[in-house]
């Protein structure tokens, strides 16, 4: 599975089996995330068979079921540090989806447990991504139009429409989508988060689902 067919078949699962992770796999997400890690600055670990973030009643109320591995997503304090976040954690997601895991992106409802992971001074655990097996799927997210997120009037290139289709199909902090895109010239796009919890973590997830689907890379972006 490519990381397109990843982003269509993706979708947030909340119940996982007890099997732990296989060590084939295991030690293929760790690499990505030193990739990531070395590429970004950030510092992303995944975490293995630590059951206490998911088993309190926050946990609960998110409707989460045996969830003993994460990834969490840590980098240093400053303004780009929620984008890139999402950036890099939904290139993981997908990454894993292909691999054939499920994930799901959790900003609230799981508990800190600091000891099982590194936070250096000066960085910050922005947010986890829930990762293991699961007999779910997921079911496909309600979604805003392509108008709703998309000013652009007039005709459009492919790459253009598909980048925001594949936009619209990421995961944003419940289910806001508080994005807009806009086409600024023939090779240049525009997108700003609106007002929301993790509204930035989000901008970045759809960056990253925009790339994947137009083919362009960072060069597209423009502020
Ligand atoms: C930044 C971020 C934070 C999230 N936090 C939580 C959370 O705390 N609890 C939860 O159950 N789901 C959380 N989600 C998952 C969203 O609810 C989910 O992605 C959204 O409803 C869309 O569904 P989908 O992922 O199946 O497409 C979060 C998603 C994102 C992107």
């Amino acid at each position: 599975m490519d990381l397109l067919q990843a982003i269509y078949e993706r979708h947030s699962v909340r119940v996982f089996n007890d099997k732990p992770l296989d060590d084939v796999l295991a030690s293929a997400l760790e690499r990505l995330i030193t990739t990531y890690n070395a590429e970004s600055g950030l510092h992303m670990q995944l975490i293995q068979n630590e059951r206490k973030a998911f088993s309190g009643l926050k946990a609960r109320y998110g409707k989460f079921k045996g969830v003993k591995n994460y990834i969490a997503l840590i980098g240093r304090k400053g303004a780009d540090l929620e984008e890139m976040c999402g950036y890099f954690g939904e290139m993981l997601v997908l990454e894993a989806q292909a691999l054939g895991l499920k994930t799901c992106w959790v900003g609230g409802t799981y508990r800190k447990v600091p000891k099982s992971m590194t936070i250096e001074k000066g960085e910050k655990l922005v947010a986890v991504i829930a990762v293991g097996y699961s007999d779910e799927d997921g079911v496909q997210h309600k979604s805003k139009e392509f108008n709703e997120v998309s000013k652009t009037i007039g005709a459009m290139p492919e790459w253009y429409t598909k980048g925001v289709e594949a936009a619209l199909l990421a995961p944003t902090a419940i289910n806001q989508q508080k994005f807009v895109f806009e086409l600024i010239s023939d090779e240049k796009v525009r997108v700003t988060a609106g007002f929301g919890p993790f509204s930035k973590v989000d901008l970045g997830i759809v960056k990253c689902h925009f790339e994947i689907a137009s083919g362009k890379d960072e060069t597209i972006w423009t502020v």
